[in-house]
């Protein structure tokens, strides 16, 4: 009996060596603290600086709710507890309605990436790739038609 443990034991083991757990981006952020820091940190920026303008005037007068829900969104998407997506919200679904322009994606962007370099300060590899990857869906989220203007543009 105690060999067969120790043998389960052996092959636990040599499954955790073969199959080493990859820290996920929730992981090497620090945790929960980190993605809601970054998204008070956004909407203090769209709430205090003039240059996100436009973009606040499409949000309620309290961005409470949209501070949770980003940081919530942000939790579950970089890999840790999904409580956002299990009460059914899409993000997708979510902006359909709303009419994004070029202009309110590009201020999103912008304090989205200000946002992720003010409060990940030692991590510039995973602050990169997460402004990036962030940068990516708000253009795919832009209209069709305005996303092709902004195609024959450049
Ligand atoms: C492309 C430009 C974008 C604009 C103009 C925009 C605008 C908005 C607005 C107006 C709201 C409030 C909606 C409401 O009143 O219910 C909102 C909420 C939210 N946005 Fe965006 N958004 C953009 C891109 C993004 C991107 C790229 C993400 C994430 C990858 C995102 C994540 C969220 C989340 C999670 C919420 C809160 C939803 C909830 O929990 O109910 N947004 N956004």
């Amino acid at each position: 009996m105690a060999d067969q443990d120790q043998t389960a034991e052996a092959t636990d083991e040599a499954r955790a060596v073969e199959e080493p757990k990859r820290p996920t981006p929730y992981d090497r952020l620090g945790g929960s603290e980190t993605l809601i820091a970054i998204a008070n940190r956004f909407y203090d920026l769209m709430e205090s600086d003039p240059a996100y303008a436009a973009l606040r005037a499409m949000h309620a007068k309290d961005l409470q709710p949209m501070r949770d829900g980003l940081a919530g969104f942000l939790i579950g998407w970089s890999g840790g507890p999904r409580d956002w997506f299990a009460q059914g919200k899409c993000m997708f679904s979510l902006h359909r309605p709303l009419a994004i322009t070029q202009k309110t994606t590009q201020q999103w962007i912008d304090a989205m990436r200000i946002a992720i370099h003010d409060v990940v300060k030692d991590d510039a590899e995973m602050a990169k790739a997460m402004s990036g990857v962030l940068e990516e869906i708000a253009l795919s989220m832009l209209p069709l038609e305005v996303a092709k203007d902004k195609a024959e543009q450049a």
